[in-house]
């Protein structure tokens, strides 16, 4: 491994998104560290890059425990990019949803990622990055609006701390996925033929789709590019497949 490496956290990089995410990162050059709460996803993440000739290695825990984070952000020499991709997903009618869904939502997708951002943005050099995973449903969905509300967070925290750590050369963004094939779609009911046929496009979205928008934004290149949430959903928020 080259000593100046420099160093991606992906968390939830055990599956699906963060799983792409973390290879095309280790592709861009980086020492990839996987961060993820289970541990043979994670072990065949790195195993997956090892074999394509990169670097990594997995590091097991629960983002919502903030001293389990410390030790992640401590024992990553080196960083450069923070990708907070780990998050849940469920389907509750709003009707039926309790505070305890709301909080259960929060502590893991906004909580935990302002945790780490924090964390992260005290070691971060000049240059650093801070990619966060949105979601396309920050802008409104029906049946989670716990989810929902979550990512929402997520897009303005993010905003917010752009503006921060600005004057130290730190970009802060976040990727608003639309319909990803991966797991977290099993939650929901339609069906992914039920998903797909109200793409603009037709077609379903990609993991490494997702990982394309991260990588652009890691881009030493894109360092004028902060504080936005880039909507990557086969243009489903612009319209549907109705005619008007
Ligand atoms: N798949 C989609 O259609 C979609 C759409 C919009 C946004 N997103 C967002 O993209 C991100 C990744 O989604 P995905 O579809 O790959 O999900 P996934 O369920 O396939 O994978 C999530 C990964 O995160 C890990 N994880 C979950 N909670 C954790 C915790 N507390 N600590 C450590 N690791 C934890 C899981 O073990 C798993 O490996 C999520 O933030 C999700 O909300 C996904």
């Amino acid at each position: 491994m080259n000593a100046e490496q420099a160093t991606a956290i992906v968390t939830g990089a055990g599956a699906g998104i963060g799983r792409a995410i973390a290879l095309r990162l280790s592709q861009e050059g980086y020492l990839v560290i996987v961060a993820d709460r289970a541990e043979d996803p994670a072990a065949e993440t790195v195993a997956q890059i090892q074999s394509a000739g990169g670097a990594a290695r997995a590091e097991i825990l629960d983002i919502t425990n903030p001293a389990a984070t410390q030790a992640l952000i401590d024992g990553a020499k080196g960083l450069r990019v923070l990708v907070n991709n780990a998050g849940i997903f469920d389907v509750i009618a709003f009707d039926n949803l309790t505070a305890d869904d709301f909080r259960r939502m929060y502590e893991i997708n906004t909580v935990a990622m302002f945790t780490l951002c924090q964390q992260a943005s005290r070691v971060l050099p000049e240059g650093g990055r801070i990619i966060n995973l949105a979601s396309r449903a920050a802008f409104g969905a029906r049946n989670y609006a716990h989810y929902v509300a979550s990512k929402a967070g997520v897009a303005g925290m993010t905003k917010a701390m752009s503006l921060e750590l600005a004057a130290r050369q730190i970009t802060v963004n976040a990727v608003a996925p639309g319909v990803i094939e991966t797991d977290m779609l099993k939650a929901r009911p339609e069906g992914l033929e039920g998903m797909r046929v109200q793409q603009p496009s037709g077609r379903l979205g990609s993991p490494e789709h997702i990982a394309h928008a991260v990588a652009f934004l890691a881009d030493p290149r894109a360092e004028y590019v902060t504080g936005q949430v880039l909507i990557v959903d086969g243009g489903r928020s612009v319209g549907g497949t109705a005619a008007f």
